[in-house]
């Protein structure tokens, strides 16, 4: 079971790391048609972010609409370890005074399982001038090194070596300078301004990446006092300042996950409104599900999803923001399975995210994957079967694949899924699907969360 962190007066539930533990599965009995409201989380890829540049305040800050989820769990537990005070006021406000941690190092066995812990690298960096924290873990998804983060950081004018599995960056000062991204990176351009908001002069980001949580990012470093401009967009500026006071900061709903819902609904045939959304950062979520056939309603904070015809082939191609998200790509390659006519996906920004259509087949899916390119040939239903969940955002996808497949899907290894999804399965029951989850005793791991 996993372990519960009390927290002064809170207690949550939280992903152990580095011990065994009983797996859970989801049992899902297919062919319900999802109807209804569901709500969305906070974003995991912002506040991953901002949890750690809590760290960059002279003062408590307080963050709001905080998913309860593992990687939450995991970077709160790293602060907790290192000095700080966490303390939940209610199940998604957390307060935390990050002022009592004095020594940059996170240990090594909880930095390790989590790839996003690498953002400790920018903030102590920016905070103390040194920084050791464990090279990231994951290659779920391919080749994810951090040459562009190292880059950053000796540009700032810190050195950076990596012994024994860690990262070791230090600097007697950092300063402002002009960097150009080889790629269009989320982690480096997050990491580089976490490091850079306290350098002394401007630092000037060219090929910045523009994802929402970038200038989530943004808009709570500068709600403590910080000078950034031209998040969102691909050049972004950060004028050092010397102080960062507390804030209290609420945490964007988070793109993926109403994505997700979408796709679900689409896939069931459903009519469901989610809410909590920011339209704008669905555009081309919603512009490829149009192309589908189904049917998208905006409003104000929410979209309704229904489909009222046969889905047709289409093509995608995954790109940096405003692109088709990455982290949607299992999904809607789930959705064109059910779809008519042959659809191409090509992973434009991942060398190896196709390792859920061993799983899919398992279901009756038709596709084959060459590199970074698959081929869906559209089948009329899918089946369930037993699958395991590769990674978070495939796992995702085969729940989906799960309520649209006529009979019973398990879906092992649901931990990963855990990650980023709050509450994944009551929600979905909360639309109607027959969903439970189960242990499956015995079967204990180690969790590495990418
Ligand atoms: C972030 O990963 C997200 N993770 C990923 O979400 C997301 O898929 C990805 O951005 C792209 O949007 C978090 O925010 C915690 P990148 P990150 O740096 O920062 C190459 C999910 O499901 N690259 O934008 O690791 C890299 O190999 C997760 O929520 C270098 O070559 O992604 C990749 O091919 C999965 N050198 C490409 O750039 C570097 O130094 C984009 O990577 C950095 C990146």
């Amino acid at each position: 079971m996993p372990f519960c962190m009390e927290f002064s007066g809170s207690c949550r539930q939280t992903a152990p790391w580095g011990e065994n533990f009983d797996l859970e599965k989801f049992i899902i009995k297919g062919g319900r048609k999802l109807h209804g409201e569901v709500e969305i989380s906070g974003a995991k890829n912002s506040v991953v972010a901002i949890i750690p540049a809590v760290i960059l305040s002279d003062e408590p800050c307080v963050l709001e609409n905080v998913p309860n989820i593992s990687d939450v769990s995991i970077s709160l537990r790293i602060l907790y370890e290192m000095g700080a005070n966490v303390i939940f006021t209610d199940k998604n406000t957390v307060r935390i005074d990050a002022t009592g941690i004095k020594d940059p190092i996170v240990p090594y066995e909880m930095a390790k399982h989590m790839r996003a812990s690498y953002y400790f690298l920018g903030t102590l960096l920016g905070k103390f001038g040194r920084a050791r924290v464990s090279m990231p873990g994951g290659c779920y998804l391919g080749d994810r090194p951090i040459d562009q983060h190292l880059k950053a950081f000796t540009a700032l004018g810190a050195t950076c070596t990596i012994d024994h599995g860690m990262v070791d960056i230090q600097s007697e000062n950092l300063y402002g300078t002009q960097i150009y991204f080889d790629m269009v990176t989320v982690g480096a351009t997050i990491n580089t301004m976490l490091a850079a908001v306290k350098a002394t002069g401007m630092t000037v980001i060219e090929n910045a990446a523009k994802e929402p949580h970038i200038v989530d990012l943004a808009n709570f470093l500068n709600s403590m006092g910080a000078d950034i401009t031209g998040a969102g967009t691909d050049v972004i500026k950060i004028r050092g300042v010397k102080h960062l006071k507390g804030t209290t900061y609420a945490i964007i709903p988070d793109q993926i996950e109403a994505g997700t819902f979408m796709v679900a609904a689409a896939a069931t045939g459903g009519d469901v409104l989610i809410k909590n959304v920011i339209p704008k950062h669905l555009e081309s979520i919603t512009a490829k599900l149009e192309k589908i056939g189904v049917n998208v309603e905006e409003f104000d904070e929410s979209v309704r999803i229904s489909v009222d015809g046969p889905l047709v082939k289409t093509s995608v191609k995954t790109m940096p923001h405003p692109g088709f998200p990455t982290d949607m790509q299992p999904q809607i390659s789930t959705l064109l399975c059910l779809a008519e006519g042959t659809s191409i996906v090509t992973e434009g920004i991942f060398d190896n995210r196709f390792r859920y259509v061993d799983e899919l087949r398992r279901m009756g899916a038709d596709i084959s994957v060459d590199g970074k390119v698959a081929v869906i040939e559209g089948v009329g239903h899918l089946m369930g079967a037993p699958v395991t969940a590769p990674d978070l955002r495939a796992g995702a996808a085969l729940v989906i694949a799960g309520l649209a497949a006529r009979g019973v899907t398990e879906v092992e290894d649901i931990y990963h899924i855990e990650r980023g999804y709050e509450n994944f399965e009551e929600k979905l029951r909360g639309l109607g699907a027959d969903i439970v989850k189960k242990s499956v005793p015995g079967a204990a791991v180690r969790k590495t969360a990418i």
